[in-house]
């Protein structure tokens, strides 16, 4: 497979995450054809016309209402629709919930869209990519979760302002789950090529293991901190998706954070959490083994622990 070029992608969602995907979707050219799915009809349809009205500015298209068929043909659907996090929850708090919510979305899916790569956003992101491969069958390259792809994007911005260098000379990731256990693999992180705890700003700072666990600890806190202020995050998730998109309608091979199931990639079985992996046509290409510190890998058995008790205490 390559580049597909009348690529669509559908999101399923008109909540604000999903709005934020299909908006960040269009304005940076991710899909040619951008579907909205939600079973709100009046909601749905709004925001299709409002997201439409702008595509004179963006170019691609947008379609979308409540009537499955808006998902025929996806090559992508990205999942957004299921129960937020409330002040105070955690992301496995949603699990039950959401993962009933997949039991009835999925079929559907596969009915409209039998070929599709599935990438979900719902939380707890890492559990329902799990689910989700045991509803469907199919695998763990096709159906996936953004993972970490936002957290590490937090990282990598906490880092560059006390590096006072540009994020994208930032190459620091946040593995394991998408959740309060996720953590910095600060052993392989570099700023341009000069290990972190090497690095020296212009203004003559330099990071300690306290910043960095600090940093490591504002991350965790990112999403509770913008639920408190505004109720949901939904515009960092929905850029972190689209850049997801075009990694894989536009088959770039690239290196990104994303959960899949792994069957004993450092000796995970049937569990899904984050780690570098090559994203590309057809979804998750390959997801070679991280270098770890025994602390690090320490902390990524213990998210995997974390990850499998609520699996386990959901039946699967
Ligand atoms: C967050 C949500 C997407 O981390 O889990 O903002």
């Amino acid at each position: 497979m390559a580049r597909i070029e009348n690529s669509r992608l559908t999101v399923v969602g008109a909540g604000s995450v999903g709005v934020s995907v299909a908006y960040a979707a269009l304005i940076r050219g991710s899909a040619r054809t951008v579907a909205l799915y939600d079973i709100d009809r009046p909601k749905v349809e709004a925001e299709v016309l409002d997201l439409a009205h702008g595509t004179w500015f963006t170019g691609g298209s947008v379609v979308g209402g409540a009537d499955p068929d808006v998902i025929d043909g996806s090559h992508l659907v990205v999942i957004t629709a299921g129960a937020k996090q409330k002040p105070g929850q955690t992301r496995l708090d949603l699990a039950g919930t959401n993962v009933r919510l997949l039991e009835r979305l999925l079929p559907i899916l596969l009915e409209h869209a039998p070929d599709a790569v599935i990438c979900i956003v719902t939380n707890p992101c890492d559990v329902l990519t799990v689910a989700a491969q045991q509803i469907t069958g199919l695998p763990s390259s096709r159906v996936f979760s953004s993972g970490t792809v936002l957290d590490t994007s937090r990282l990598r911005r906490l880092v560059a302002d006390r590096a006072l260098v540009s994020a994208s000379s930032v190459h620091a990731d946040i593995v394991g789950e998408h959740g309060d256990t996720g953590f910095a693999l600060w052993s392989q992180a570099r700023i341009g090529t000069t290990p972190v705890l090497d690095w020296v700003s212009p203004d003559g700072h330099r990071f300690t293991p306290d910043e960095l666990d600090a940093i490591t600890q504002d991350v965790r806190d990112a999403a509770y901190r913008i639920i408190d202020g505004k109720g949901a995050t939904n515009l960092a998730i929905g850029l972190a998706c689209a850049r997801i998109v075009e990694a894989i309608l536009g088959d770039q091979h690239a290196v990104l954070p994303v959960s899949t199931v792994h069957d004993g990639l450092h000796r995970l079985h049937g569990v899904a959490l984050s780690v570098p992996s090559v994203v590309g046509a057809g979804g998750v290409q390959y997801v070679p083994e991280v270098s770890t510190t025994p602390v690090e890998e320490d902390q990524l058995q213990h998210s995997a622990q974390t990850l499998l008790a609520t699996q386990h205490a959901l039946g699967f």
